[in-house]
């Protein structure tokens, strides 16, 4: 541990431990992926808890040291549980179900009904409730104490904040399930693809980075610090447990119907129940139906329904015996490991797959699986050609979630990472912290090669849609192409009858370019000399220079020429344009090959600088200030933004304290209008800002 650090060096070094253990929470939390073993992680948050303790002032008030342990978030407030929450024992067979039956009819007799209701796949969450106010959301924690979230708890929707008068106690608790639809994670987790496409990352780095599934999602969207940013993450709840020290009803069916007359949200899918064979044929139901279902239940609880009784029957240590879930077994495989191999991405990242004996899951044949990187092969403990479990989870790319270890060969040897890229031998990398491992030969290696050239080629960039990835890769196998400079050389006659291969290993058929298709290459290729410069910009494929940084370099250099002689500092004084995305635009434009590839496509005519709107004034008379426009107005809100740009201003699009102006319209978001107001921003209107921009010199 660095003890003997002087003020600066700790300074540093407390920065770089916060930046880190920062994005090691970020991936636990809100990926539900550990970059890092627990031990690793509690070394450096040790080692950044000793230096803050030698350094007080320089430590952080959002310090990675006050917020997480392990599960409990340092800033949520613990509370104690006023009735434990207990789990529920797990059955997988009609036979486990039969047996429970058993022993509560040895134990009460035969008369009495069952419950049968989902098992939301969520987490619990203890409502408390006084005079009909919500006071209190706690998660189940450890089952004695959990988190207070009730700030994060109070976005939700469907959950009251103030029950309408009615007949409940003065003070209850209610319990539930907190849950994502579906529909709201598929959106949110393509708005990131997207994001993250943006920002320049390839396939395999976003299909890393995306949220796993709503269950996961919704456990780190409940645990973020920021209320605002829940709200953000719509969750919902089912509520299906009440506590009172007041008795309410006399069993749990009334329960549930007294708690959708408070204004509770109950699932309508619960049924009363006779007997076993009943709840066996609610069971049977929803295996199909669930699939219906716009969230997800991985199972069926089945509860004793009268109060009286589940007294009776009591509870073991750590589960009640009136109660049991009934788990659906998620569609699983067995098959054999053939090969590992590994894929190279546009950016160099490299993906292991596992290429397995077909088998069929799910209704489709599953010959691969991905295998995602080194730490998950590692945690998998894989062997060589072992025998495999695979599932189809709420991941659309199958999973291995296991290997039978008793199947193993005797003399098999585990799985050994690659040192080596497997497309052109080069020694691989793996940054500090990073998850996948890169070959660093991005001028020689093949996939990243024609990587870049499909990237130039799509659609927000050159759209060159007459050109697709296997012509691509058959004009580069075939040395026609050997960068996207040299899709300008190519001619009529070159492509021509041009025959080659397309399609995956076992399928390979043979191509070859019709006269037609030749056409419609070259006529794309030449419209695309007429892609504006920010565009061109995005299709170099600078690394992290996605579409926004692009705009951001045309806008500010106007011109190739002088974007390639920016010194590092004067990139990284623009706004939003840090030190990262600074060095690799200079690395980029230092790179000999480049330099030849950008002089080609200038000589080619395509686009290298800003070309003037006719008829745009431009002035400084915004210079400097920032503006977030919001609302709806006369004019499209992006003619007001462009508007801004030309008189020098800037447009940002979250409200912060830095924000100058809020331009608001009609029916503005009021999370941003009260959030402006707390942080005193200026808010003015369209009239407003049409007087500053007559006032201002
Ligand atoms: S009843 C003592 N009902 O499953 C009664 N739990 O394994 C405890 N769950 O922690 C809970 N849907 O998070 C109950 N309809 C349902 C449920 C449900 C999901 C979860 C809950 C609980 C776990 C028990």
């Amino acid at each position: 541990m660095n003890t003997s650090l002087n003020e600066l060096e700790a300074a540093g070094r407390i920065a770089e431990l916060s930046t880190t253990l920062n994005k090691y929470n970020y991936h636990y939390y809100v990926l539900s992926e550990s970059l890092i073993s627990d031990l690793d992680f509690d070394l450096l948050l040790k080692e950044l808890e000793q230096l803050e303790k030698q350094f007080p002032h320089l430590a952080e008030i959002d310090s990675p040291t006050n917020k997480v342990g392990g599960g409990i978030t340092k800033e949520f407030q613990t509370v104690k549980h006023k009735y434990p929450m207990l789990s529920l024992g797990n059955t997988y067979s009609e036979g486990d179900l039969i047996e429970f039956d058993n022993r509560i009819k040895k134990s009460i007799g035969e008369n009495f009904k069952y419950v049968a209701e989902l098992k939301f796949d969520g987490l619990a969450i203890s409502l408390t409730y006084q005079k009909g106010k919500l006071i209190k959301a706690v998660t189940r924690g450890d089952g004695a104490q959990g988190d207070d979230v009730t700030a994060n708890v109070k976005t939700i929707k469907s959950i009251p904040h103030q029950l309408k008068i009615g007949n409940y106690p003065d003070e209850f608790e209610i319990r539930g399930e907190i849950f994502m639809h579906k529909k709201t994670f598929d959106k949110l987790n393509n708005n990131l693809r997207k994001e993250l496409e943006l920002k320049g990352f390839d396939e395999d780095e976003i299909v890393e980075r995306l949220y796993k599934n709503p269950r996961n999602f919704a456990s780190g969207t409940l645990k973020q610090q920021d209320a605002a940013e829940v709200a953000k993450r719509p969750l919902d709840a089912f509520l299906y447990f009440l506590y009172s020290d007041i008795p309410v009803a006399e069993s749990h069916f009334e329960s549930l119907k007294i708690a959708a007359s408070w204004g509770f949200q109950v699932s309508d899918h619960y049924q009363l129940c006779n007997n076993l064979d009943d709840v066996l044929t609610f069971i049977k139901k929803y295996d199909t139906e669930r699939k219906n279902l716009g969230y997800e239940i991985d199972g069926v609880v089945i509860k004793v329904n009268n109060y009286e009784q589940q007294d009776e029957l009591g509870f073991t240590a750590k589960t009640p015996r009136w109660a049991i879930s009934y788990k659906y077994k998620t569609e699983r495989a067995i098959t054999k490991l053939n090969k590992v191999t590994y894929q190279v991405g546009r950016t160099g990242a490299i993906t292991p797959v596992a290429n397995l004996t077909p088998v069929l899951l799910a209704g489709t044949t599953v010959k691969r699986a991905s295998l995602y990187n080194a730490d998950e092969i590692e945690r998998l403990n894989l062997f060589e050609y072992d025998t495999v479990f695979v599932e189809k989870g709420g991941e659309i790319i199958p999973k291995i979630v296991g290997v039978d270890e008793t199947k193993r060969e005797a003399n098999a040897s585990p799985v050994i990472y690659i040192t080596h890229c497997p497309e052109c031998n080069t020694l691989l990398q793996r940054k500090e912290g990073d998850a996948l491992h890169y070959c660093p030969n991005e001028s020689g290696c093949k996939p990243q090669l024609k990587g870049k050239i499909e990237h130039f080629i799509g659609r927000k960039a050159m759209n060159i849609d007459s050109l697709g990835a296997e012509t691509v890769s058959g004009l580069f196998d075939k040395g026609l192409i050997k960068n996207y400079g040299d899709l300008y050389d190519l001619r009529a006659e070159d492509l021509l009858n041009l025959e080659f291969e397309v399609g995956e290993e076992e399928e390979k058929k043979k191509r070859s370019l019709k006269e037609k298709s030749v056409r419609n290459i070259l006529d794309g290729i030449e419209a695309s000399k007429k892609v504006p410069f920010e565009r061109v910009l995005f299709a170099m494929g600078i690394r992290l220079v996605g579409e926004t940084v692009a705009k951001k370099l045309a806008q500010h250099f106007q011109n190739i020429d002088r974007l390639m002689q920016a010194e590092l500092e004067s990139l990284n004084s623009i706004h939003e344009i840090g030190d990262k995305i600074a060095l690799q635009v200079a690395n980029f434009f230092k790179d000999e090959i480049n330099l030849r590839i950008v002089e080609k496509l200038k000589l080619r005519g395509l686009q290298m600088a800003i070309v003037e709107e006719i008829g745009v004034i431009r002035t400084s008379k915004l210079a400097g200030k920032s503006f977030l426009v919001s609302g709806v107005f006369s004019r499209s809100r992006d003619e007001i933004k462009k508007q801004i740009e030309h008189n020098g201003g800037r447009n940002v699009s979250a409200v912060s304290a830095k924000l100058d102006y809020l331009l608001a319209g009609d029916k503005m978001g009021p999370e941003k209008l009260k959030k402006a107001n707390e942080l005193n921003i200026t808010i003015i209107d369209e009239a407003a800002f049409e007087t500053l921009l007559q006032q201002i010199l």
